[in-house]
């Protein structure tokens, strides 16, 4: 079965940018061998992560990243089946966001997958939106 993980957590320290790409560069790594798709993307102290994939497998991920210290209060905000992966034909199906034009990228295909009639993507849609605005606020 399909699922989704969805979560926001706090950074433990305020990271430089060689351990956010060495954290990117293990995620990707990871999530490409276990056909797991989605974003993760960390802006002012914060991540932002959506997982996609076999339920076991999303769940063994999950696990892992729950338990490493390099972040904190871990929000499960969405952990529920799913029929279709929203993000598998998005930039070869996991993405690490790491400058303006990734994430306006990624906000012009939020949009245009809000014509998919599904709502567990709305649900997706709407958390990625507000955490993108919160931070092109601040
Ligand atoms: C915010 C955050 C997001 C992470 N995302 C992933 C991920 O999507 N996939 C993954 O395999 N590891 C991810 N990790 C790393 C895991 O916590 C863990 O270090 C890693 O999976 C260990 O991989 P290994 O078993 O191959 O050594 C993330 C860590 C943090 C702090």
């Amino acid at each position: 079965m399909l699922k989704t993980i969805c979560y926001i957590s706090d950074s433990m320290h305020n990271e430089s940018l060689k351990n956010i790409e060495d954290l990117y560069l293990k995620a990707r790594t990871n999530n490409a061998k276990n056909n797991i798709t989605g974003i993760l993307m960390y802006t002012d102290r914060n991540f932002l992560q959506v997982l996609e994939g076999e339920e076991t497998i999303v769940d063994a991920t999950f696990k892992k990243i729950c338990a490493d210290i390099r972040h904190k209060n871990i929000f499960n905000i969405i952990d529920s089946p799913i029929e279709q992966r929203i993000f598998e034909d998005y930039n070869f199906g996991f993405t690490t966001i790491n400058n303006k034009q990734e994430l306006n990228n990624l906000f012009e295909y939020l949009n245009w997958l809000k014509n998919a009639d599904c709502d567990c993507a709305n649900k997706v849609i709407a958390m990625v939106e507000n955490f993108i605005m919160k931070n092109k606020q601040s």
